[in-house]
């Protein structure tokens, strides 16, 4: 198989849909060659490899929450691109557990499950993206990170609580991989238009969140891939360790 000079090896985690799809094509269409991390869903994550451009597009998969699961799939990933130069750590779930509503037993398994995969998940990939990256002689790291760890999750504490440590744990390995050329950036994303967001945004609330930015709407999963395909640019190398919003101007903080 011919790869063009300038193709990278790139894992996207939760690539079987929304945000990690639109970020698995944008890799794609600049001619990178992409691992499509899926955890449950195996049929759409097919679908998303079969629809995008180029060649040598692998498929993988684990559950975040399962370190050893992760571990291997990392290899299994750089095995099947030929090495790893990017890694978006995009998986993420949103559960709601309301504090005043939520009984104990729910609201310690909201908080193990959300913070398994939202934050153990991506440094545990990262741990074992690293030897990958180094080898490759350098890299980047984008994690997707949420407008929640700033503003707050009033119903799902978990998740504000799970961004704002990604945010902590992207600048923390910002100053870590710079020497070895790795950067490391973050994404943070206002209400996009995707499953994990239906919901809120279908429901009774759903015209207030649009109106909470000027532009009267949510961001388009491709908005977010844009700013992810820049992060982990060559040309962004400097800018590693920031945290770009994407949130059309819903939230701004200075
Ligand atoms: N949508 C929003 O409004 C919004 C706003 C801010 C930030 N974000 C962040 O953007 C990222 C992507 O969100 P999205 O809206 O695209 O969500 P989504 O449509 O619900 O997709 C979530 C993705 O994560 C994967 N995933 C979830 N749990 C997993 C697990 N235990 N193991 C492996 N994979 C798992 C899913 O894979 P399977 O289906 O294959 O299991 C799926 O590909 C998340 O980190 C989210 O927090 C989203």
């Amino acid at each position: 198989m011919q790869q063009s000079p300038t193709s990278r090896a790139v894992l996207v985690t939760g690539a079987s849909r929304g945000i990690g799809r639109a970020i698995a094509l944008a890799f794609a269409a600049r001619g990178d060659r992409v691992a499509v991390h899926f955890g449950g869903s195996r049929e759409r994550a097919e679908a998303v490899l079969a629809e995008l451009p180029g060649e040598g597009h692998v498929l993988v998969q684990a559950d975040l929450a399962d370190a050893e699961a992760v571990g291997s799939m990392v290899d299994e990933a750089a095995a099947g691109l030929g090495g790893l130069h990017v890694l978006v750590n995009n998986a993420g779930v949103f559960t709601a557990h309301p504090p005043l509503e939520t009984d104990y037993a729910d609201w310690q398994a909201a908080w193990q499950q959300t913070l398994a995969v939202n934050l153990l998940g991506p440094a545990n990939a990262t741990f074992r993206a690293l030897p990958h990256l180094i080898a490759a002689g350098g890299g980047a790291v984008v994690n997707v990170s949420s407008r929640g760890a700033f503003r707050g999750e009033p119903n799902n504490p978990a998740y504000g609580a799970s961004k704002a440590g990604l945010n902590a744990f992207g600048q923390s390995m910002a100053l870590a991989l710079a020497p070895h050329g790795i950067s490391v950036g973050t994404v943070a994303p206002g209400f996009v238009q995707t499953e994990m967001a239906r919901e809120v945004l279908d429901g009774p609330g759903g015209d207030a969140v649009r109106a909470q930015s000027p532009y009267g709407r949510v961001a388009r999963p491709e908005e977010v891939a844009s700013a992810v395909l820049w992060l982990a640019s060559p040309e962004a190398a400097f800018s590693t360790g920031a945290i770009i919003d994407v949130n059309g101007a819903s939230y701004l903080r200075s």
